[in-house]
């Protein structure tokens, strides 16, 4: 495609139209974790459902599930072509805490070019760049060039439930020769890369209890196990000095990373310093014996989400609490398994629990770890695409977030997933002041249109 084409022109003529398109979605509060917000994710749904058809998609619909909408629609001109499906999410995390925030996170607010919002990056800006380009075809008179699925899910940030079994019971619907997701970050600013790797999960909840009430601390301390005290004890005990993870079996099937790999690994432009600088710490802290970009996507990792007990209130309370509780996620790698690591995990914490109090585990969602082939032509001409667009090589990564449905994208359809990141580490995923940058909206459209115009030659 030549920069002056008519769809590149439109994109550029169309650019603040398609922002004002955005920054509505962003105002439907699509939180999927919180039943209180289940009509705005059925908002939010509906009105991509409406957004589809209006570009000239074809087979549009919206599937409920026992929990929010799945929203679908394709486009299919060509015998002979490829076939892509795009995923992407529409719910979001909850914005909490909001006192954080320097603009309302459902009140998309321009600031340094970026927008600022719940979402922004995560995943409705990114994902909506597709259904961008895809307008850019069909509004021009252009057909596409290649067959075009599209399958928007509201369940992404809470482990993606309904999706599994509604791509088993659609597979014919839902056949194609790769999956397009952009719900990752580029490498850097300005240095776009192709994610082959992504972690996987296991999110657990432990709570502690002891007495049937909370207690005076002075007149039951020291005759009473205090939760608190031994939840704090527990979460001490599942990381040792080394940074290594105690939990016994943990690291039986992780796939050591070989000495290419950390090759491959080293040769990443990386500043540690900035890399500090910006998260506003003094050291970085992990798994001793590997580098920061190593343990931050091909290591395992055990990570407290969230802790409670007591008193929380001002000032000082006396108190010696009945319970505490913990949420802990574990990042996982290939070919470690959720639910083997959440068995090994729940064995564990039996194991060092204090006989003194009670201890409750429960799982909550999973995933598993994925990791693609560079060298799959899909991954190939998105690599020309983001090149022509940015101007720039681009690097292949592997990422330590988690988007589960790509291993059941792997299994049930036997397809891979090319990961076409546009966020950056800074656009600041489930933190307060999410944003996107309006540049990179602007160039994920493009790079998605080059990308569906190229890749009928890279199939061959
Ligand atoms: N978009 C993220 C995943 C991501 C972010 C991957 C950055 C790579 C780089 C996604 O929406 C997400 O947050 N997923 C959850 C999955 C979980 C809730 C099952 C995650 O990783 O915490
Ligand atoms: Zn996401």
């Amino acid at each position: 495609m030549s920069s002056i084409s008519p769809i590149q022109t439109y994109i550029d003529e169309q650019i603040e139209s398609f922002q004002e398109q955005l920054f509505d979605l962003l105002r439907i509060p699509s939180i999927s974790t919180d039943s209180s917000h289940k009509e705005d994710v059925m908002r939010a749904a509906k009105f991509l459902e409406e957004e589809l058809e209006r570009i000239g998609l074809e087979r549009v619909e919206l599937y409920k599930t026992p929990r929010h909408p799945i929203v679908y629609a394709e486009r299919c001109p060509h015998e002979n072509r490829p076939t892509i499906l795009i995923y992407g999410h529409y719910d979001v995390q909850p914005p909490d805490p909001l006192n954080l925030w320097d603009s309302p996170p459902f009140e998309p607010t321009i600031r340094n070019h970026r927008v600022y919002a719940r979402g922004a990056s995560d995943d409705k800006g990114q994902s909506f760049t597709h259904l961008k380009a895809i307008e850019a075809y069909l509004q021009t008179g252009t057909e596409l060039p290649v067959n075009v699925k599209i399958l928007l899910e509201g369940e992404e940030e809470i482990g993606s439930p309904n999706l599994v079994p509604f791509i088993k019971e659609h597979r014919e619907m839902l056949e194609c020769d790769m999956v397009v997701i952009s719900d990752t970050a580029m490498f850097g600013k300005n240095q776009p890369s192709l994610t082959y790797g992504l972690r996987g999960l296991a999110y657990m909840e432990v709570e502690v209890t002891g007495p049937n009430r909370d207690l005076h601390s002075g007149v039951y301390g020291g005759t009473v196990q205090n939760p608190a005290n031994a939840i704090s004890k527990i979460i001490a005990e599942l990381i040792d000095d080394n940074g290594v993870i105690t939990v016994d079996g943990f690291y039986d099937k992780v796939k050591p990373l070989t000495e290419k790999e950390r090759e491959e690994y080293s040769k990443l432009p990386f500043d540690e310093e900035e890399y500090k600088a910006k998260l506003g710490i003094v050291k970085t802290h992990g798994e001793k014996g590997y580098s920061t970009l190593e343990r931050a996507s091909a290591r395992p990792t055990l990570d407290v989400n969230g802790l409670w007990s007591g008193y929380q209130g001002e000032g000082a309370k006396t108190v010696l609490p009945a319970s505490a509780g913990a949420k802990i996620s574990m990042r996982l790698v290939p070919d470690q398994d959720p639910e083997e690591i959440a068995e090994l995990f729940t064995r564990y914490i039996r194991k060092i629990a204090p006989e003194s109090v009670n201890v409750e585990i429960q799982k909550h969602h999973g995933g598993r770890p994925v990791l693609v082939d560079i060298d799959f032509y899909g991954i190939q001409a998105a690599a020309k695409a983001f090149e022509k667009v940015y101007d720039t090589e681009v690097l292949f990564s592997r990422e330590g977030g988690s988007i589960p449905i790509v291993s059941d994208f792997q299994e049930v359809l036997g397809v891979p997933s090319i990961l076409m990141g546009l966020g950056l580490k800074e656009d600041a995923l489930h933190s307060p002041n999410e944003s996107f940058s309006l540049e990179d909206f602007h160039r994920g459209i493009k790079t998605s249109a080059e990308f569906l115009q190229l890749l009928p030659a890279y199939a061959g």
